[in-house]
């Protein structure tokens, strides 16, 4: 995370669109801030990153990336402190899983001082776009995308690594309600679950618009073999409490080493809650919920922080889970937001100071 000598080529924006926003309402990933950065890989190696005016960009109708989905990226927040310091969470995380995808999509590893140095500059540059309001904060989005042209289905040769910034507040506004998957698969083993592919996300609009028409705003993931164990859900991870113990699937190469989810295990331990993290078989689920020991289900991620699920269905059966006071749900969200928001004690070094 060392800022080395990066050679950052920098072009500023004439002019700032951040007076035409209305912070008030932001919607999740509408708005962009000023500025983007952008380095493009070519010859073997990436090349002098920059940081331009946002804007469209353009590339030929056969690049790779259009016709085979050699893309992947990270979802990460940097957050103000009442004193308006900014502060990323865990960001060593994002770099080294970003690495991880663009190596399970064959596309070359990105350099760590291009992304801190560029993410730092980019962040300092567009910093009156980061919101102050309470549960706001500045979505970051890092992408790298083929951009070779020629559909031969092979490895592009040339790519370029972005990073665009959107303020926002959370993802999910109130409580979801999820659909538990019984014939779609999100990965399967051997697959690209674990990485942050883009493919991962499309391949589940299909099957979220169903459950989007049946009243459900998400899936929960089950294994592709037989349906039988809950895994994730596709925008976040999930957490189960049956009655004081908390459940969640481990992560594999189906599910997503999602940065919230390994924070609030940690938490979750040091704090002497009761966890199980292992396998979740769907019958002991519903089990629970028809005993009535099942008191929450939560979804944990970057852009969803932690989303208390209110509702689940299972062939057919709808199970509405019962409104509890001082929540884990909450409890996590709070000590996170608290460590996030600089407004705790950051016992783990979790918080990175913007430079
Ligand atoms: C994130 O939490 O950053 C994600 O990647 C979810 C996104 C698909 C909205």
């Amino acid at each position: 995370m060392s800022l080395a000598l990066t050679p950052l080529k920098i072009t500023k924006a004439n002019n700032s669109r951040r007076e035409e926003v209305d912070f008030d309402n932001l919607v999740f990933g509408k708005v962009f801030t000023d500025h983007m950065f952008v380095c493009d890989y070519e010859n073997g190696s990436w090349q002098t990153p920059q940081i331009v005016p946002y804007g469209p960009i353009s590339l030929e109708p056969s690049a790779k990336v259009f016709h085979y989905g050699q893309a992947v990226f990270e979802g990460m927040k940097a957050y103000k402190d009442p004193e308006g310091k900014t502060w990323l969470f865990r960001p060593d995380q994002n770099y080294q899983r970003i690495n991880k995808s663009l190596e399970r999509l064959a596309m070359p590893a990105f350099p760590e001082s291009y992304f801190f140095d560029g993410l730092n500059t980019l962040l300092k540059m567009d910093d009156a776009w980061i919101p102050t309001a309470e549960g706001s904060s500045l979505y970051i989005r890092p992408f790298a995308i083929a951009t070779e042209s020629g559909v031969s289905a092979s490895p592009s040769t040339k790519y370029k690594f972005m990073i665009i910034l959107s303020p926002a507040q959370s993802y999910y506004s109130g409580e979801v309600r999820v659909q538990i998957a019984e014939k779609y698969s999100r990965a399967a083993s051997g697959g690209t679950g674990y990485a942050k592919a883009a493919g991962n996300y499309a391949g589940q609009f299909f099957p979220t618009k169903l459950a989007n028409e049946a009243g459900f705003q998400q899936v929960i993931w089950t294994d592709a073999s037989n349906h039988e164990y809950l895994e994730e859900a596709g925008t976040m991870n999930v957490f189960f409490r049956i009655n004081d113990t908390l459940l969640t699937a481990p992560v594999s190469d189906r599910i997503l080493d999602g940065v919230t989810r390994k924070s609030i295990l940690t938490l979750a331990k040091d704090n002497h809650f009761k966890v199980e993290e292992r396998p979740v078989l769907v019958s002991e689920i519903v089990d629970a919920a028809q005993k009535g020991d099942l008191k929450e289900i939560f979804g944990a991620g970057t852009a969803a922080i932690v989303s208390p699920v209110c509702a689940f269905s299972h062939q057919g059966k709808t199970f509405e889970l019962p409104k509890i006071h001082d929540s884990f749900a909450e409890r996590f969200k709070t000590m996170l937001n608290d460590i996030q928001y600089n407004r705790a004690e950051d016992p783990y070094n979790w918080r990175y100071a913007v430079k």
